[in-house]
């Protein structure tokens, strides 16, 4: 080869090697060669298990994909390019040949409502809500509305319910309707929707999973009823997530259960603690006996890990203070995500419930002094400090 050829030929496409790295490699190849045409025709068909093309599949994501699948107990996974491309795709994979109808649960982060009504709805798909910790009203409205779905948060975004995952699934079943869980707030540590009767299980690995403030992604964990049709549909709409991208997660998710359980408990001694803090009016963490879901909560989460949110209200406050105490904190992280091993907080107002109109915002309980709280991994006494600082300055 010639200096002009060597520089796209040369170190690429070496026959592999016996030696097998610890880690997963980033593959950034968008294409594979393929030893004949014929096997080329054979993976296309999706008769045989190899790569073509990065949109149908490629070897980081497909390790991250196993990873998930097993800690998830599933059949088969996707990962997706952020949480929501996730929810969307899994939306249409149980919804192909079902009526385009979502029972969506009421207790839900916002942009989930925004894809129902602002993206989906223009396209036909229609959406009802329901309180899911109501399981008369979730049967009421089943036989109703007759929807292809329900889809609902394992842990909510922000004020910490928890359905029973088990007895909506059972409900759906019999009403022929699909269940979607978002295991954003949980993570498999905690719950793994699939053994309890879902049909498809999705993450914003953003968060928990990925755990480090430095990548978007979302991962779909199907049964085998739906597997089949998610890959097929992905390998022509292609939500997929970069191979980057499924580096970084398959590396974060390998202390992802480290994290959670400090998370667990610095939350849980945050929330004892905001409790008796004089400027706070209430909290809201799944560790409280008069959670309005507590039987729920000691069947479905292990004892001791509630989760690593803690949402509370400060006593009086409006907007103008939200902002001066959110101002005043100076170690947790002020930014619009969760999960990470900083702690980080946000105000649901103007963030992740912001274009929620304000009667459905009073509907789920969501107020105006309102703040929403993710336990980082660092020293409980540094984010106590940070806290009560802030509380007394606003
Ligand atoms: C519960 C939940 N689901 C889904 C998403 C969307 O994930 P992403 O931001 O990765 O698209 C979020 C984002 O905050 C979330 O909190």
């Amino acid at each position: 080869m010639r200096i002009r050829s060597k520089a796209v030929h040369a170190g690429d496409r070496k026959p592999p090697k016996p030696q097998i790295p610890v880690s997963t490699p980033v593959h950034f190849a968008s294409s594979w060669v393929n030893t004949t045409q014929a096997e080329l025709d054979r993976i296309f068909a999706a008769e045989e298990k190899g790569f073509a093309y990065s949109r149908y599949t490629n070897p980081t994501n497909e390790a991250l994909e196993e990873l998930i699948t097993s800690l998830e107990n599933g059949h088969g996974s996707l990962a997706c390019a952020s949480g929501m491309a996730a929810l969307e795709h899994a939306l249409k994979t149980v919804l192909l040949d079902r009526p385009k109808r979502v029972l969506c649960a009421r207790d839900i982060y916002g942009a989930t409502i925004k894809l129902l009504l602002d993206v989906l709805k223009p396209f036909g798909f229609e959406t009802a809500f329901v309180d899911t910790n109501d399981l008369a009203a979730v049967e009421a409205a089943l036989a109703g509305f007759k929807p292809g779905c329900l889809i609902m948060e394992t842990i909510s975004n922000p004020l910490l319910r928890v359905g029973d995952i088990a007895a909506l699934a059972a409900l759906c079943k019999r009403a022929d309707s699909a269940l979607i869980v978002d295991n954003t707030f949980a993570t498999p540590l905690l719950v793994r929707p699939l053994e309890l009767g879902a049909d498809l299980v999705v993450h914003s690995s953003t968060k928990y999973l990925a755990g480090h403030g430095d990548t978007l992604g979302g991962l779909i964990t199907a049964t085998e009823q739906y597997f089949e049709t998610m890959r097929r549909l992905s390998r022509i709409n292609g939500p997929v997530m970069g191979p980057m991208e499924s580096y970084l997660t398959m590396r974060g998710v390998k202390t992802f259960a480290l994290r959670v359980e400090r998370q667990c408990q610095n939350a849980a001694k945050l929330a004892a603690w905001l409790r008796s803090h004089p400027a706070v009016e209430r909290v809201y963490y799944p560790d409280d006996p008069a959670h309005p879901d507590a039987a729920v909560i000691a069947r479905t989460l292990p004892e001791g890990l509630y989760g690593g949110m803690v949402s509370f209200e400060v006593c009086g406050a409006g907007r103008a203070r939200i902002f001066e105490f959110l101002d005043s904190l100076k170690m947790i992280v002020r930014a619009t995500s969760l999960g990470d091993v900083h702690s980080m907080a946000l105000y649901p107002w103007i963030s992740s419930h912001r274009d929620v109109p304000l009667d459905k915002k009073a509907e789920m309980g969501i107020r105006e002094n309102l703040v929403r709280l993710s336990a980082g991994i660092e020293d409980i006494e540094d984010i106590k400090e940070d806290l009560d600082g802030a509380l007394r300055a606003a």
